[in-house]
């Protein structure tokens, strides 16, 4: 009698314990995360603890800790990275028919190591007083008319890498590395500051053309005073490529190989992809939702819509090495 209660005690203490927790090492660095956290912690039970670091700084940890990690969830907010924590085998296959249904195909990885949780685009933000066609090739940024006009970040970037993954994945590494030289002589100055600074520099005169992801000018129209204005005084420009669309990044999500909450974590990342969390990626941090029915946020929706590129996130993670090799040739700082 008292080992069945000792048994059924037991059975319940650990299925508390199962259901008690995730730990995700998030490389996302937005408010908006910490509040779908709480979300889910209410909605669940599961308490959800974050370690936020740079996406490689998380890599080499759940590399070093190996079998002994307490990651459940990797999330990178970028294609890469996500792509480069796979290849080291840091994920492990799921099996979630609501992530599959909710998730188109050329956002997950074909054998579910991880799921994209938004879509960003990489665009220009042009002040208004500058003279540029209304549709814009990428190709167009190495034309010789818009020299002393491109304000772009450093090739260390990630966003910049995987944007030239996807320029070497259109046109080969040669044709690439050209188009890059020409993007270097058209820039304003060298590459400093992040992609709200390049906004910022366009607006003070500095350059004419930022380049930059969408959510920023978002959160510049959210920020103060001064950044309000840079929103104000420039438009947004979906650039295409000349045989695609315009270059969408993601933030992407995978189960830890050696994760100890194994159901909690695919839990997790099946509230990231419901409507409810989508919606709030949305509209509280100007990202591209990755399923159906969540409505962008109206400050996006004003910019208009755009074709997205058919390159896919595997193919800009296979071709960073050549990408960041290709930037470093063409003198990309
Ligand atoms: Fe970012």
């Amino acid at each position: 009698m008292l080992g069945k209660i000792t048994l059924g005690t037991l059975v319940i203490a650990s299925s508390i314990f199962a259901a008690s927790e995730v730990n995700v090492y998030s490389s996302r660095h937005y408010d908006t995360d910490k509040e779908l956290y709480k979300m889910f912690q209410e909605r669940t039970g599961i308490k959800v603890n974050v370690i936020k670091a740079k996406a490689d700084a998380l890599i080499k940890r759940m590399e070093s800790e190996g079998k002994k990690s307490k990651a459940d969830v990797l999330i990178t907010v970028d294609a890469a990275r996500i792509y480069k924590a796979q290849k080291k085998g840091l994920f492990q296959p799921i099996k979630s028919k609501f992530l599959e249904g909710k998730i188109p195909a050329k956002l997950r990885d074909k054998n579910n190591r991880w799921f994209a949780i938004t879509k960003r685009a990489r665009v220009i933000a042009v002040r208004n007083d500058f003279k540029m066609p209304k549709e814009v090739f990428y190709e167009d940024l190495a034309d010789s008319k818009y020299k002393g006009q491109i304000m772009v970040r450093s090739s260390s970037n990630v966003y910049n890498q995987s944007l030239m993954a996807a320029v070497i994945a259109h046109k080969g590494v040669e044709k690439a590395t050209a188009w890059a030289k020409g993007v270097v002589a058209n820039m304003a100055r060298n590459p400093k500051g992040s992609d709200r600074d390049q906004a910022r520099g366009v607006a003070a005169g500095v350059g004419s053309i930022a380049i930059m992801n969408t959510y920023y000018i978002g959160k510049l129209a959210n920020g103060n005073d001064t950044d309000k204005n840079v929103v104000k005084s420039t438009k947004v420009i979906f650039p295409k490529f000349k045989n695609g669309g315009t270059h969408v990044n993601v933030s992407a999500a995978g189960v830890a190989k050696y994760a100890k909450n194994k159901e909690n974590a695919i839990k997790f990342i099946e509230f990231l992809a419901s409507t409810q969390a989508q919606s709030l990626f949305a509209e509280a941090n100007y990202e591209y939702p990755v399923i159906k029915g969540a409505k962008i946020s109206p400050l996006v929706a004003s910019w208009g819509s755009f074709t997205e590129d058919d390159i896919s996130i595997n193919k800009l993670g296979e071709e960073n090495a050549a990408a960041v090799k290709a930037l470093d040739v063409a003198g990309w700082k």
